[in-house]
């Protein structure tokens, strides 16, 4: 994978999914067993945030760190490109002083643009449309629970049709997952997208559904999953949101019609009371927060595989 981007879970191969969780396996083994392992020893990595974050930032940051490399923080209001300069000229500026960039920004275009004018691998930390990384650390997480094969396994996401969505269907679909997705009417995901993963699915034996019915979703799902009902940049809409999408909770009654061993994920950050009952996450505490932690090992394997001489 040198030299290669990171934007869509679409664009890789099965075998390259396989790649980053096994080496993401090999590299958490490492970190916990306190061996070193500079697999990017000098490099540097911008990190470029339009959004806020907690977790990408800090596991990126830390992450580059324990591969021998460092990491710059770069804020989109501090940089020249928050004043109009364009992204292909900031690509072009970037490639010559850095040997790998993230960026979480709001347009998936934009990270496509970034993309095409750098000469230097380009992994995407979060747009409007997708967010990789988390997915294909929920795919590493769900081996850990479910064991190594994710083929034929059955996930469940109630809520919106937003990036994590559209990343779950392309990260299922790529291995062999059955994926269904319940949203209110008026908030299922990108046709474009649903239209890909539908193709993906096809290759691998898996599939996808979409529907509005919570309980048709949930039904016998090994994993139930959530995100929040108004992403960033939607924070005016949350009010309003917060009614249409009452019924789309995972809370215990709608998790009587999952698997009585199913697992509960939430990208984080969550709002209980709201996609998620309380209960619902403390039980499953365990799950969710080894979901966090994955980021770190999954990042450094990406790292690693595309930044590496
Ligand atoms: N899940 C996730 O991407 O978290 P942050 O927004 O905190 O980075
Ligand atoms: N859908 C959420 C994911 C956060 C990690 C958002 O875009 O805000």
């Amino acid at each position: 994978m040198k030299g290669k981007d990171l934007l869509s879970i679409h664009e890789l191969t099965s075998e390259e999914v396989k790649q980053i969780l096994n080496l993401a396996k090999e590299l958490k083994a490492k970190q916990k067993a306190g061996i070193e392992h500079h697999l990017l020893k000098g490099k540097t990595l911008g990190m470029i945030f339009q959004k806020s974050s907690t977790r990408t930032r800090v596991s990126f940051e830390v992450g580059m760190y324990q591969l021998g490399g460092s990491a710059l923080f770069l804020s989109g209001n501090d940089l020249q490109i928050g004043r109009g300069e364009p992204i292909k000229d900031t690509a072009r500026v970037m490639s010559r002083y850095l040997d790998g960039i993230m960026i979480r920004t709001f347009n998936h275009d934009d990270v496509e643009e970034f993309a095409k004018y750098a000469d230097i691998p380009v992994i995407n930390g979060l747009t409007d449309l997708l967010h990789p990384c988390q997915v294909l650390t929920d795919l590493l997480t769900i081996q850990e629970y479910k064991g190594q094969n994710l083929k034929g396994l059955k996930l469940a996401y109630v809520g919106d049709g937003n990036n994590m969505v559209h990343s779950l269907m392309y990260g299922c679909a790529k291995v062999g997952m059955h994926f269904a997705v319940a949203t209110p009417k008026g908030y299922e995901p990108n046709p474009e997208v649903t239209a890909k993963a539908i193709e993906d699915a096809k290759v691998t034996g898996g599939s996808i559904l979409v529907t509005n019915d919570r309980i048709e979703a949930v039904k016998d799902a090994d994993i139930v999953y959530t995100d929040v009902w108004a992403s960033m940049g939607q924070e005016a809409e949350h009010d309003a949101r917060v009614k249409i999408f009452q019924d789309y909770q995972i809370n215990t009654e709608l998790m009587q019609h999952a698997k009585a061993d199913a697992m509960v994920m939430h990208c984080l950050p969550a709002h209980r009371g709201e996609e998620i009952s309380e209960e619902i996450l403390e039980k499953h505490a365990d799950e969710i927060f080894d979901e966090a932690e994955n980021r770190l090992h999954v990042q450094k394997a990406i790292m690693a595989l595309t930044m590496c001489d």
